[in-house]
């Protein structure tokens, strides 16, 4: 029987299908006190599942049976993709399934962030609605404003929908490739970085963190947005040089911002991001609602057995087919 290693906690049917056919050993977390336990169950394992855990070259060396990796989250730079695909370890994601929770979490920071949801409802509950509010409270409009999208792919096309649609939005996008859907359906506008961070009211951020996207947003980046615009961040914080945010933030180069990752998660409690009443700080909620989890979960499952018996699907790394035959047929 092959060996699984379950390193999120799934729900009970999906957990039972897996032990149906595979000798699983779980791990509802990992951290330092379970390490070295995991560390030793990888080593043994034909497939592993989870999220939310680096998995690199180091844990990866010795587990030398290992053939599949399905991760339950449509990103994948938590692993060392080069790496899997020279040893022939498919990865597998959790595409299409998220994408309108996701796009639905990210325009809920768009609202919040604009209309300033989170800090005034605290003023209702600090008991500090005493008369009618005024300028102070007032926010700004959603609607008719222009919309930025860093990264047009599902997700960001998702968010193009909902603007264009639901608020009347005008829409910009960067993206390495064009998307002729959006332009044509929702009048996107393909435009580089700089025409879009100057242009937008909402500068939106839905890219996939790689090399080529790491603190793409820095200071140079912030000071060429609008003073009034609101930066929204529903992909990876390492997409963002951390430090520059809070100093746009601070010293009002940006007016606020709607976050759902960052640098470090958990963030820090005594992250400055946290004492500041124009950030709506969330924990990395973009796909985290039951039905969503549910079929990400459920994806996940049906992608290790399909790679496992030999038949892959939702491939990250297509690459490593080939390398996984060439090293079975040298054994
Ligand atoms: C994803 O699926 O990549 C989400 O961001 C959860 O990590």
């Amino acid at each position: 029987m092959k060996r699984l290693v379950v390193y999120a906690p799934i729900p009970a049917p999906l957990l039972e299908r897996l032990r149906q056919q595979f000798e699983v050993s779980c791990f509802d977390h990992i951290d330092g006190s379970n390490w070295s336990a995991f560390a030793s169950a990888v080593q043994s394992a034909h497939g592993l599942l989870g999220t939310g855990v680096q998995i690199g070259r180091e844990l990866l060396a010795p587990a030398r049976d290992l053939q599949a990796i399905a991760t339950i989250t449509v990103g994948y730079d938590t692993f060392d993709v080069d790496y899997l695909t020279e040893r022939g370890i498919v990865l597998s994601n959790t595409p299409d399934v998220l994408t309108d929770t996701t796009a639905d979490a990210i325009f809920a920071l768009i609202l919040a962030s604009a209309r300033r949801v989170v800090e005034l409802a605290e003023y209702v509950k600090a008991g500090d609605w005493l008369r009618n509010i005024g300028p102070a409270q007032y926010g700004v409009n959603v609607h008719s404003k222009t919309l930025g999208i860093l990264g047009m792919g599902r997700i960001g096309q998702a968010v193009a929908r909902r603007g264009r649609l639901g608020f009347g939005m005008d829409l910009l996008y960067y993206n390495r490739s064009p998307a002729p859907r959006a332009e044509a359906e929702l009048g996107a506008r393909r435009v580089s970085l700089d025409v879009l961070l100057a242009e937008s009211d909402f500068v939106c951020v839905v890219l996939p963190l790689s090399a080529s996207t790491e603190k793409l947003m820095g200071a140079r980046e912030f000071a060429l947005m609008k003073p009034g615009a609101i930066f929204i961040n529903g992909a990876r914080g390492r997409i963002v040089d951390e430090k520059a945010l809070i100093e746009a933030l601070r010293t009002g180069v940006i007016h606020a911002a709607g976050l759902d990752v960052f640098e470090h998660e958990p963030l820090a409690v005594d992250s400055p991001l946290l004492a500041m009443k124009n950030v709506v700080a969330v924990p990395h909620i973009g796909s985290a609602t039951h039905e969503t989890r549910f079929d990400m979960a459920q994806l996940a499952v049906d992608n290790l057995i399909a790679a496992l018996s030999g038949k892959p699907q939702h491939v990250v790394n297509p690459k490593a087919l080939g390398v996984g035959r060439q090293r079975r047929d040298d054994q």
